[in-house]
């Protein structure tokens, strides 16, 4: 099976001071690759800290609740360790219809998160670039999320992409933003967002002998 590495050239940043200290050492590196099955303790406890113990009553939190990520598309960093220090998922969506009535398939982003040992030294930067990255690869056509605009438009995302959508709870408009990956993909798109991800199976209980 392929590996991100393999289809992307390694993240294997070395991060150093700012301008005017002199960088004496690389103060981390750190590599992107996809999530595997040991990651989700750390994954969650990351969670916990970074977004609270609120994060499970988010908007979003209900197009995620029960089922999997999109094929191949999660994502987590891990510093020289091996220690993972980074989250990002995407999830299948139907974003509203399109003027023809038919459910439009989309990506929903989310959460993002990274160690505050670590912020601000591009780890989230080089997880939402491999997120989007791999998405492009494979196809999809845009990306939504609700997040803050002031850091997810470096990346593409803006509000106006979403005018005509909802999310299926409490949200803020201008924190709903989209990207395109196929040019016009949203254009004409409207209504609410709803889950279609894979759902999580439940293994039946095994009756005693
Ligand atoms: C937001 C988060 C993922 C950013 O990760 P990171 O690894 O620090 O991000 P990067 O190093 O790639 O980018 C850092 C830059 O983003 C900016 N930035 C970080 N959070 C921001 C925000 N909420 N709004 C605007 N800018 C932000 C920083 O100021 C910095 O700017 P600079 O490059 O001009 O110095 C991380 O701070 C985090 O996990 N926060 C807690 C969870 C969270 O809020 N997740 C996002 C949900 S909306």
């Amino acid at each position: 099976m392929l590996t991100v590495l393999d289809i992307l050239p390694p993240v294997r940043e070395a991060t150093y001071p700012k301008d005017d200290v002199l960088p004496v050492a690389p103060k981390s590196v750190y590599t992107i690759e996809r999530e595997t099955p040991a990651d989700v303790v750390a994954r969650e406890r990351l969670l916990d800290i970074a977004m609270g113990p609120d994060r499970r009553k988010k908007s979003s939190e209900k197009l995620r609740r029960n089922r999997v990520p999109a094929e191949g598309l999660a994502f987590v960093a891990r510093d020289e360790n091996g220690q993972l220090i980074g989250t990002v998922r995407l999830w299948d969506v139907h974003a509203g219809i399109t003027p023809k009535g038919a459910p439009l398939p989309a990506l929903l982003l989310g959460p993002l998160a990274v160690d505050s040992a670590y912020e601000g030294r591009g780890v989230g930067g080089a997880l939402m670039r491999t997120a989007v990255m791999e998405a492009k690869r494979l196809g999809h056509g845009a990306v939504l999320l609700v997040g803050d605009a002031p850091y997810y438009e470096r990346f593409g995302f803006f509000a106006d992409k979403t005018e005509t959508l909802m999310m299926p709870g409490p949200f803020q408009r201008d924190r709903f933003l989209a990207l395109e990956l196929i040019d016009g993909w949203l254009q004409g798109a409207s209504g609410m967002l709803t889950a279609a991800g894979i759902k999580l199976s439940r293994t039946p209980l095994r009756k005693a002998a």
